[in-house]
């Protein structure tokens, strides 16, 4: 299949990039290049035959129609996002505009393009949402995010990416768009931006820094590991039934200071510091305003109707994840330069 694929130089989209050209696709990588893109993401597939990229903002209705008529593809898969939390809290004016307003320039040019190539069945269009738009659940682990769950955000970020959920659901009931949508956990793995919580602990540990864990710790994620998510996205995207959604999840909760103790434990592990443990640089800093208390996944929907699970454990992802780091120094080396990055943002 050939593959529109926005946000493709991201965190989460160069993996679907990597992994729908390993599987076979043709893929188009539609990316603005905001200050949270990499090309080095896609170094390993940007010589494939199957492989185009084109630098455009979704805001851009006209570039959107022009890159649908020049590429002619089969599925849509978007994810292009502004999807920090602390930097929706700084500035939330660029997080409606390209997740709310980018999203509707999206669904105007795809259902354009879909009705004029005579509504082909077999068109997708996959959007890529996150469980935050559910808001917080109490500290019971009976109680868990379902499809069901009703949409509760609470930072500008969530309530973003709510709104575009919204946008994506009315033009699949309102205009007949074949769509599907997945709303998922945190991810992590490698060419995560080093402005997340798990690099931010990994280069702050090597670099002797305190590691800045917010409030008391006690915040629960349910951590996915990016390249079991790809894979999740890749068979959502065929064989999803239309319209519906599907939470996607890592069946791995922690807190967030369970993680960090977890990271500095294979830190020790894969390189020891001269005395003590890189634990020691643990610091307790002042926490998120609006800080969600848990997320956690029931993922029993794509677990029984698409058969899908996560194929690593937490400890597994992150072993890996922190090798990668320790074997790809000039790669974060060369984004610790970006604006923001490396400051507290979001205090509020
Ligand atoms: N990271 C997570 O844990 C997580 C969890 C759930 C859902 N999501 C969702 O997955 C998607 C990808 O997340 P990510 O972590 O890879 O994000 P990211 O910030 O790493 O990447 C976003 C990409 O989108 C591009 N982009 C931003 N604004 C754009 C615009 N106006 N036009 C074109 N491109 C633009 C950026 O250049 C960047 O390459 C987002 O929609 C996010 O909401 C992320």
């Amino acid at each position: 299949m050939k593959i529109l694929v926005t946000g493709g130089a991201g965190f989460i989209g160069s993996a679907v990039v990597r992994l729908a050209i390993a599987r076979g696709h043709q893929v188009v990588n539609l990316d603005a290049l905001t200050y949270a893109a990499c090309l080095e993401n896609l170094a390993s597939v940007a010589d494939a035959p199957g492989y185009a990229f084109e630098q455009v903002d979704i805001r851009d209705g006209a570039a959107l129609a022009q890159v649908f008529a020049r590429h002619k593809p089969d599925w849509v898969m978007h994810l292009a996002a502004e999807s920090h939390v602390d930097r929706s809290i700084d500035g939330p004016g660029v997080f409606i505009e390209t997740n709310v307003m980018g999203t509707y320039q999206m669904l105007a040019a795809a259902r354009q393009y879909w009705e004029d190539e005579g509504r082909p069945e077999t068109f997708r269009f996959h959007h890529i949402s996150t469980d935050e738009v559910f808001g917080s659940l109490p500290n019971d682990p009976e109680v868990k995010f379902t499809e069901d769950t009703a949409y509760d955000p609470r930072s500008p970020y969530s309530a973003s990416k709510a709104g575009s959920d919204h946008l994506v659901r009315a033009w699949h009931e309102t205009y007949g768009l074949p769509v599907v949508l997945t709303n998922c956990s945190n991810n992590y793995g490698p060419f995560h931006f080093p402005e997340k919580l798990i690099p931010v602990i990994i280069l702050n540990a090597l670099a002797g820094k305190p590691l800045p864990i917010y409030g008391d710790g006690s915040n629960i994620r349910d951590w996915l590991y990016v390249e079991d998510h790809a894979d999740a996205l890749l068979l959502v995207v065929e064989k999803g039934a239309l319209g519906r959604s599907y939470n996607i999840g890592g069946e791995n909760e922690r807190t967030n200071l369970q993680l960090v103790k977890t990271l500095c434990g294979i830190l020790d592990q894969k390189r020891p510091k001269d005395s003590g443990s890189y634990a020691d640089q643990i610091t307790f800093v002042t926490d998120r305003p609006g800080h969600d208390a848990r997320y956690a996944i029931d993922p029993s929907r794509i677990r029984n109707e698409l058969g899908w699970r996560p194929s690593v454990t937490v400890e597994e992802g992150l072993e890996k994840t922190v090798q990668w780091y320790l074997d790809n120094e000039p790669w974060w080396r060369a984004l610790q330069n970006r604006a923001g990055v490396g400051e507290r943002l979001g205090k509020g």
